[in-house]
């Protein structure tokens, strides 16, 4: 039986890529951080299931003894690092907390993969936010795409994506990066501009709210399924060699087409509600995002199940039954 270990295994994705790593037979730990209140910790786990099939452990990335504590106990076979601020508006609110976690952190992760078990393979969660705005002549980001980050964010990423590269060549280390585009599922966080929408015109139907405000509706971003990029994750590990790979749609939206979708299957127009707020604006946007995923199809083998439109229709679903 292998065994995984998974930072920020109860983020969106970690608790997609446990319970898909559970069906392959796997014995899935994973770090959780200590949160004020106890229910917190790992309330999508609880809210899945999951709680009971896992092992979990109180850690940080910011704290190097717990990850050596943790690590040692378990000697994993394959470490997911996916524990990260991973809000982009805000990392513009706390940039040294978020360059902490997600640069100091992916460090403080590698060195003791390295120093403890260096046999075992790595994957860093990477990020279409570090390209920034550069985008190809032909409007697609690829893995030859410079990378100009545009937030504390991004920057943070490609601290970290460089990281792995170095200690994969300096060390030998089976250490890979995927490059993942956008993606969401009913268990995304709610104060990102998805699941805000679909929960925002949910609530509009059923006459519990009026309104949805929003910041720049102009940006556009390639978004696919978390359930459907947490097995490109497994793929890219087990890859005979460690090596990069972007995980996209290769199709992009922008937040505007996003609003006039959701609403639109609500039999809304979204023109009457939507409304913006200069809060959700960011100092620096990206405006662009549209992925090239050849490389994933042609090597891997990687297909996404879902669409736009029913990965729509499930997050649909999730607020309709809550609300
Ligand atoms: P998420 O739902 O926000 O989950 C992030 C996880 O990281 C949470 O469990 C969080 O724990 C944990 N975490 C935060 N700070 C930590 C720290 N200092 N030490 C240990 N754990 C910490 O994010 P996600 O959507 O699942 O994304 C997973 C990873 O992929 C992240 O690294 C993200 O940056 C990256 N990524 C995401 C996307 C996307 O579109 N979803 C695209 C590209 C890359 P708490 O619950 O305690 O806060
Ligand atoms: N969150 C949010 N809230 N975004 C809004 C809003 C709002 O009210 N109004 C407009 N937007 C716009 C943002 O300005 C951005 O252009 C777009 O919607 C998407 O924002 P998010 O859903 O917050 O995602 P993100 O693209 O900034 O970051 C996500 O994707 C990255 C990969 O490209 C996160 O999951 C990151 O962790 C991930 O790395």
């Amino acid at each position: 039986m292998k065994k995984a270990l998974i930072t920020g295994i109860n983020g969106q994705d970690g608790s997609y890529l446990s319970e898909y790593l559970l069906s392959l037979g796997y014995e899935v730990h994973g770090i959780v951080r200590r949160h004020s209140v106890a229910e917190n910790q790992n309330h999508r786990l609880v809210k899945h299931g999951t709680s009971q099939k896992v092992h979990a452990y109180y850690g940080d990335l910011t704290d190097y003894p717990s990850l050596v504590r943790i690590v040692s106990d378990v000697m994993p076979d394959e470490i997911y690092n996916l524990g990260a601020m991973s809000h982009v508006r805000v990392s513009f609110d706390m940039p040294s907390f978020t360059i902490q976690t997600n640069a100091l952190g992916v460090l403080n992760m590698l060195e003791v993969y390295r120093t403890i078990c260096p046999n075992a393979k790595f994957y860093q969660a990477s990020s279409s936010e570090m390209f920034g705005n550069s985008v190809d002549e032909d409007g697609v980001q690829r893995l030859s795409t410079p990378m100009n980050p545009v937030s504390p964010y991004g920057c943070s990423k490609v601290m970290g994506y460089n990281l792995v590269r170095h200690y994969r060549h300096a060390y030998k280390l089976h250490a890979c990066n995927g490059i993942l585009f956008n993606h969401e599922s009913p268990r995304r966080g709610t104060n990102f501009v998805t699941n805000k929408v679909v929960r925002g015109a949910v609530a509009i139907k059923k006459g519990l709210e009026n309104q949805l405000e929003l910041g720049n509706m102009d940006s556009y971003r390639d978004w696919g399924h978390s359930k459907d990029y947490v097995r490109a994750m497994h793929m890219i590990v087990n890859h005979e060699t460690p090596e990069e790979f972007i995980v996209a749609t290769g199709q992009t939206h922008s937040v505007r087409n996003l609003c006039e979708t959701v609403f639109g299957k609500l039999d809304l127009d979204y023109r009457n509600y939507v409304v913006q707020n200069p809060k959700y604006m960011r100092p620096e946007e990206l405006k662009y995002l549209k992925g090239d995923p050849s490389k994933a199809r042609d090597i891997l083998g990687w297909k996404p199940d879902y669409t736009f439109s029913s990965m729509i229709d499930e997050m649909i679903e999730r607020w309709d039954k809550e609300l």
